[in-house]
């Protein structure tokens, strides 16, 4: 048997956790809150603690049955970023699991782990340029091996799941809106609505509140109430110019930083359009991209996990205080 590790992750709204065994995928559970949240076009924080709480040992419970053997060698958790209580339940749950079992406790970040969840279908190459998109997070991030990374960029203000959800939510499309527009983008002309690509060249840095509100603007001048092919276009414009201006910047920074590999990652990294452009732009500029599979995308325990092997791995020490934190930032670690 390899090295087994079981990793928990409750940032947000999924209640999830997962066996990796020496980079395999054992067992992959994640409990979804959509249904609590959507009426709320939301996150409320409070109702996720709570339904963390509620489903944490059955999740647990799930993924080591599933796995085939209850035997842990770590127990890894995500620290942070993410919302507070969520982070707290799933770090008590880590805690007293390592702590029953006598097995290491590794806290870990988030972020760091929707890049390495392209290693449950394929190799990560280094040095590479990943770009996180997800429904709190734009980061560009490049790193030089496992452990070593230097934040290009991030978003100024929305982050592009966040944008996708904002304008499915003043479309009425409910939440998230990011699976939503993907599905609807597909029977519209994305070229319909002229939208405004924020480029900055200037900067690694990302901005999404203008598109949004130019969006707003474009549906608040209609006279009538846009019909169903209407919003298709506007779906697919908005998804054009969020895919235009990701995907640029990532090639970009790949480009002058001399780096041959390109990762996407986070819930947006799931966008069918996205996906579609980042491999032919990369593919143009002779890149390679490494993508994980759509469900490995959104968040999960195995990218936890397989964060947490890496350390291992490398005998990184831990300290014994591991205090989970809404804003934890990349740090470097290993020799
Ligand atoms: O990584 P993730 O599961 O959670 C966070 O860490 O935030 O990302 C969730 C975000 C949401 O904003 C959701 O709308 C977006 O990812 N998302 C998508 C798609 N699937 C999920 N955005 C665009 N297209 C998709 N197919
Ligand atoms: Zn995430």
């Amino acid at each position: 048997m390899g090295v087994r590790v079981l990793g928990i992750e409750t940032s947000c709204d999924e209640t999830a956790a997962a066996v990796v065994e020496s980079g395999r995928l054992r067992s992959n559970i994640v409990s979804s809150q959509l249904h609590l949240h959507r009426r709320f076009e939301g996150i409320v924080p409070e109702l996720a603690s709570r339904a963390h709480l509620q489903k944490i040992a059955g999740v647990i419970d799930a993924s080591l049955r599933e796995s085939g053997s209850r035997k842990l060698d770590a127990v890894a958790f995500t620290q942070g970023p993410g919302l507070l209580g969520p982070l707290l339940v799933g770090k008590v749950a880590a805690q007293t699991l390592a702590h029953l079992l006598g097995v290491p406790l590794l806290g870990i970040n988030h972020l760091e782990g929707h890049i390495f969840a392209v290693e449950l279908s394929e190799t990560l190459r280094f040095p590479l340029v990943a770009l996180i998109v997800s429904g709190g997070h734009t980061d560009l991030v490049l790193s030089q091996r496992p452990g070593r990374y230097r934040v290009l960029g991030r978003t100024r203000d929305d982050a592009a799941g966040e944008a996708f959800d904002k304008v499915a939510r003043l479309l009425g499309l409910g939440y998230p809106g990011g699976p939503v527009i993907d599905r609807l983008a597909r029977q519209g002309d994305p070229a319909a609505v002229a939208l405004p690509r924020p480029f900055m060249p200037e900067t690694w840095d990302f901005s999404f509140a203008g598109l949004k509100t130019a969006v707003l603007y474009h549906v608040q001048r209609q006279t009538r109430k846009l019909g169903r092919s209407q919003v298709a276009d506007l779906c697919a414009s908005f998804q054009e110019a969020v895919v235009d201006t990701l995907v640029f910047k990532l090639i970009e920074a790949a480009r002058r930083l001399r780096v041959k590999d390109v990762v996407l990652g986070g819930g947006v990294a799931a966008n069918s359009r996205l996906r579609a452009v980042a491999g032919e732009r990369a593919a143009g500029a002779g890149l390679r991209l490494a993508v994980p599979p759509p469900g490995l995308c959104t968040d999960n325990g195995a990218m936890i996990a397989q964060v947490a092997l890496h350390q291992l791995k490398k005998r990184v020490r831990q300290p014994a205080n591991l205090r989970s934190d809404p804003s934890l930032p990349f740090k470097n670690w290993g020799r």
